[in-house]
Order: C-alpha cells, then sequence, then structure tokens
C-alpha cells in the first residue's frame, strides 16, 4: 500500500481564534472532500474550536501542537489526550524542538505523551532533529538514533498505524535554510530502518515520515519527490493559505 502523503500546518503560537477562523475557512474551503493528500492544521489549543468549525464537513483534519502524558486531574495547564478528541482533534504534535529545547522535553516525556495519544486513539507526530553543532560534529545519525528508540519505546508494532514521525533539523525550522532533498533523504531512510529494527518491516513500511524545516512552495516538490518523505510538517508556510495550498498542491502532485 502507498503511504498517502501529509501535509501538517503547525502554526505555532500564532492565531487567535478569529485569525483562525479566516484561516481555517480558506484552507477547507479549497480542499473540501480533496482527501489526497492528507491535510492536517494544528493550531493553538485556544483557536481549536474555531478552526475545528470551519474544517467541519471537509476532509481537512485537526491537530493539537502538545499534550499532557495524563489522563486528568491536578495538572493545572495541562491540556489530555480525552480533551483533544472531544475538540475534534485526530493526531498531535509531541517532542517538537521548541518543546525540547524551551520546555525540557525529553525522549522519556515524549515517550510517555506518545504512549497516551495512541492510546486514546490519536495519530502521534514525533518530531526528531538534530542541532547544527550535532551535525557540525557527525552526530545526526547517533542523535537520530537516540530520539527514535527512546521516543517510540514499549510501542508495540500493532500500534504504529497512526504512527507519524517528523525529521526537522533544528538549523532548518524557521531560518529560511532547507536539507537539500538528498540530505533528508539520507535521514528519512535511516529513520525508516530505525523503525524496522523496532517494529518490524512491514510496520516500518507504513509509517508516514514528514520532513519539517523552512519547507515552502519552492523546495517541497524536490523534498516530496524522494523515496522516503511521505510529506512536510510546514510552520512558517502554513500561516497563509496561499502558501499553504500551494503545499497542499505539491503534495498531490507526489502522489
Ligand atoms: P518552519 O517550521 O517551516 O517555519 O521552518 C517547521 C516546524 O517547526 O514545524
Amino acid at each position: 500500500m502507498p503511504r498517502t502523503i501529509i501535509i501538517a500546518g503547525n502554526w505555532k503560537m500564532n492565531k487567535t481564534p478569529s485569525e483562525a477562523t479566516s484561516l481555517a475557512r480558506d484552507i477547507a474551503q479549497n480542499i473540501g472532500k480533496q482527501a489526497v493528500p492528507s491535510v492536517v492544521i494544528c493550531p493553538p489549543f485556544t483557536a481549536l474550536h474555531a478552526a475545528a468549525t470551519q474544517i467541519a464537513g471537509s476532509a481537512v483534519r485537526l491537530g493539537a501542537q502538545n499534550m499532557s502524558d495524563k489522563a486528568s486531574g491536578a495538572y493545572t495547564g495541562e491540556i489530555s489526550a480525552a480533551m483533544l478528541r472531544d475538540s475534534q482533534v485526530s493526531a498531535v504534535i509531541l517532542g517538537h524542538s521548541e518543546r525540547r529545547s524551551y520546555y525540557g522535553e525529553t525522549d522519556a516525556i515524549v515517550n510517555k505523551k506518545t504512549i497516551a495519544a495512541i492510546e486514546a486513539g490519536l495519530s502521534p507526530i514525533v518530531c526528531v532533529g538534530e542541532t547544527l553543532s550535532e551535525r557540525e560534529a557527525n552526530k545526526t545519525f547517533e542523535v537520530i538514533h537516540a530520539q527514535i528508540c527512546g521516543s517510540l519505546a514499549n510501542i508495540q508494532p500493532v500500534q504504529t498505524e497512526n504512527l507519524v514521525i517528523a525529521y526537522e533539523p533544528v538549523w532548518a525550522i524557521g531560518t529560511g535554510k532547507t536539507a537539500t532533498p538528498a540530505m533528508a533523504q539520507e535521514v528519512h531512510a535511516f529513520i525508516r530502518k530505525e523503525l524496522a529494527a523496532l517494529f518490524g518491516e512491514p510496520a516500518a513500511q507504513g509509517v508516514r515520515i514528514l520532513y519539517g524545516g523552512s519547507m515552502k512552495p519552492d523546495n517541497a516538490d524536490a523534498l516530496l519527490a524522494e523515496l522516503d518523505i511521505d510529506g512536510g510538517l510546514i510552520g512558517g508556510a502554513a500561516l497563509a493559505a496561499k502558501d499553504f495550498l500551494a503545499l497542499v498542491e505539491s503534495g498531490r502532485k507526489a502522489s
């Protein structure tokens, strides 16, 4: 079975509910019921409801940018998987490099969140990626190996059906510097090998591995043409409907 391409927009800490209403409306009106590629928008928590209202009835799916590993209780400021599910959310970005670097999320924390997401029926989009100094020290594969094994510990092959990985080299996020398609493909192929070692080859072949880091309409076609690049996790270019829809079109052409 070919892997359906995913074009996911990570809005980060941008868009008020009113701004999200207009962006989600523009995206949903354009995508309609077109199911390929699979389109996901990930607004901030406060805009989930507004976005859900606009995309209702379209093929656009809703994602969140983070969640708690706990089910409920005295965890002030946290949001649970069940709360996301009941807000029409079907996917959740976990372990983004900004959460790892600014909020101290370790692989062990990302692992707990990933398991909680899977158990709640959410599709986790687990982010990994090396920093510039790690790349320059030739540690890229070592770092990715540790992040993949740590973030995906204690997960069974049958639980990988909706698992998505995003390879986001930290040096490429929001910097305008993109990994070349060959550089990205090399790491994506390595990630798939790691997944095969953890879950077996058939499961690994089914996992979508997205590229993230300054993906734009003018570099997306070349990235998406690579064998193991199954879509994009897009930050900056997901904040304007025109750019995001151009990326969706690249996803459609590559499908
Ligand atoms: P960017 O962000 O597209 O702005 O580089 C990607 C991401 O951080 O998910």
